[in-house]
């Protein structure tokens, strides 16, 4: 069965970014509690590095290499991106989500980890989806332990961000673990 474009969620549309998403994804990026919890961007965040980033979804998508998809609502507004980053040869992949400041708080990113988990364990067949977040970013801890992923460890001075290291948290979920809470759900 071909992969799904876009996911939608009870109250969100998971869908490709395009290239007039640009503007709206830097002005997201550049507010600096987005910026400071997501690893391995430019800081600050221009619309081009947009455009940039945005031009290669396609071709990783193509390549099985990355998804990403734009968070949207059912107004069409965006308010963030999720990502799942695939190592084919472990049938693994790596989680990652932001949600816009104005849009937190609402259960945004619990509701797209969700659709982002069946896509990876279903559409996929991912083994496992792992994801990290620097320490001090307890909301994203909470978002992954209400998914169901595991706590699996610290990796220490592990990111340099802001001119000093910062601990990395690990979480993780198995397909067996996806598929057994899946069941439950449906119950
Ligand atoms: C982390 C982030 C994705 C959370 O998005 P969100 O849509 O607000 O998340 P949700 O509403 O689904 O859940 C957040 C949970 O954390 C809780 N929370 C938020 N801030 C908190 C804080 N400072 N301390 C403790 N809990 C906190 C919320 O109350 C909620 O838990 P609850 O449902 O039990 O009440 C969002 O803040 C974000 O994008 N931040 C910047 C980028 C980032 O950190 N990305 C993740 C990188 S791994």
């Amino acid at each position: 069965m071909p992969l799904p474009l876009a996911l939608p969620t009870a109250r969100l549309l998971l869908r490709p970014f395009d290239e007039g998403d640009a503007r709206i994804v830097k002005e997201l990026v550049n507010h600096p509690e987005v910026a400071a919890g997501i690893l391995n961007i430019a800081v600050p965040y221009t619309v081009q590095d947009a455009e940039v980033w945005i031009g290669q979804h396609h071709a990783a998508r193509d390549s099985g290499e990355e998804y990403v998809f734009a968070v949207t609502e059912q107004s069409g507004d965006l308010v963030g991106a999720t990502s799942i980053r695939v190592n084919a040869e472990h049938g693994h992949g790596e989680l990652g989500y932001w949600i816009g400041n104005a849009a937190q708080g609402r259960g945004y990113a619990t509701e797209t980890v969700g659709a982002m988990l069946e896509f990876g364990f279903l559409g996929l067949s991912l083994h496992r989806i792992y994801a990290r977040h620097l320490a001090w970013n307890i909301a994203s801890g909470k978002v992954l332990r209400k998914s169901g992923f595991g706590y699996e460890g610290r990796m220490r001075g592990h990111a340099f961000r802001w001119g000093s290291y910062h601990d990395i948290e690990v979480y993780g979920i198995l397909r067996e673990e996806y598929i057994a809470g899946f069941l439950d759900r449906k119950e």
